[in-house]
């Protein structure tokens, strides 16, 4: 299949072309690198050995930008990446998150209607379940009150499309709600870059590990976990990468509606996760307990059987080489993209 991928250039959607082109897919890339950079595209492309990867420098909100894609390539379906992903900015910046996931995705929907491509792959999040009603989550959980407008504009989304679909049964829509996707690829070319101080938990390790930042902060070690610290379902970012090839097939045989949970039924702490890393790495990661952050949970991680049972995919990868390979990204690449 030819596949549309916003926000290519970004961490995951980064990996999934390169899954994508293992498949036998091809795939055209639009991201306006907010939060990227096109160094990641070019090493794809030498990772799959091809030239390059088509690429467009474009907004999905421009509509005209967005127009000339579509009529310079027909598209068997589009994998939505694009999308501002910091929970705490998005609370600063309401306004600016929810215009860009949501003007965004209108635009994005409106022009692929028009052009007769009504199959969708869309980057949800295990946040649309906000304090989740029961562990692991299964996706008949109920979704909970997201705290954060970023939260909101995943869980809103969701409905829009659903929407969509149900209006037009010509749509296919996958919602993936991802857990917590951490690693790299294992050549260690490219991998998670962030602007500035890294918010999530393992940009933040491999930055202390390789000297950049001096201690991680373990945000709180009283809640009602084995070790008081926060319980998560970290899944290798490859994993999550061919969930969307799983998913493509479900497309192809006309799936309607498909939600599914991608993680891998498993739940690390946070000192788990710091353990973990300093064993498989034999590195140090200093650390010292700080006071709970801010809107979040104590444990999150799922059931993943549905995605098993239904698009026959199901995680690979283990803590221990999620650990490995993001450590093998950042030695290698100190300052990430930037050289
Ligand atoms: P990322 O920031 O690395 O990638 C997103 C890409 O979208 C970036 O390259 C950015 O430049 C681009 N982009 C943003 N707004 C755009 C716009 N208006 N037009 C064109 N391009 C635009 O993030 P990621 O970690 O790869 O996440 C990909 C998707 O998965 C996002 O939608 C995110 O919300 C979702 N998600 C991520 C996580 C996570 O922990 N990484 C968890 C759950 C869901
Ligand atoms: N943590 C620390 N110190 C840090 C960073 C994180 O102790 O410096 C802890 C957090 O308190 C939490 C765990 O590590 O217990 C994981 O935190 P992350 O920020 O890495 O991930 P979250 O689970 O908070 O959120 C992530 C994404 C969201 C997404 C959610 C569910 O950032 O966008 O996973 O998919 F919605």
């Amino acid at each position: 299949m030819k596949i549309l991928v916003t926000g290519g250039a970004g961490f995951i959607g980064s990996h999934t072309l390169i899954e994508l082109y293992k498949a036998g897919h091809s795939a055209v890339v639009v991201d306006n690198l907010y939060n990227s950079n096109p160094e990641a595209l070019r090493r794809v492309a030498e990772i799959i050995g091809i030239e390059s990867i088509p690429f467009y420098q474009t907004d999905i909100r421009d509509r005209a930008g967005l127009e000339k894609v579509f009529a310079e390539h027909q598209f068997d379906a589009c994998i939505h990446f694009a999308g501002l992903k910091a929970v705490g900015e998005s609370v600063e910046k309401p306004l600016e998150y929810y215009e860009n996931n949501m003007n965004g995705t209108f635009v994005l929907l409106d022009v692929m209607r028009k052009h007769g491509c009504k199959n969708i792959i869309f980057s949800s999040s295990a946040t649309v379940y906000g304090d989740p009603a029961q562990i692991p989550i299964t996706e008949a959980c109920p979704k909970g009150h997201c705290t954060n407008p970023y939260g909101q504009t995943k869980s809103m989304l969701e409905e829009v499309l659903m929407d969509v679909q149900k209006a037009d049964n010509e749509w296919n829509v996958v919602l993936l709600r991802y857990f917590n996707p951490i690693g790299a690829h294992e050549s260690g070319r490219i991998g998670e870059d962030p602007n500035g101080i890294p918010n999530n938990l393992m940009p933040y390790i491999t930055q202390v590990a390789v000297g950049k930042r001096k201690e991680l902060g373990v945000f709180g070690n009283d809640y009602p976990t084995h070790d008081g610290t926060g319980v998560r379902d970290y899944i290798h970012v490859v994993d999550l990468a061919t969930a969307h090839v799983c998913a493509l097939k479900a497309i192809e045989k006309k799936c309607g509606i498909g939600i599914y949970n991608v993680g891998t039924g498993h739940g690390y702490s946070v000192l788990d996760v710091v353990n973990a890393f300093i064993k498989v790495n034999g590195v140090d990661v200093p650390y010292s307990i700080k006071p709970r952050r801010a809107g979040d949970i104590a444990t999150c991680y799922c059931d993943p059987a549905k995605a098993k049972a239904e698009l026959g995919w199901e995680a690979q990868f283990g803590i221990e080489e999620m650990c490995r390979d993001s450590w093998n990204w950042q030695r290698k690449n100190p300052n990430g993209y930037r050289g």
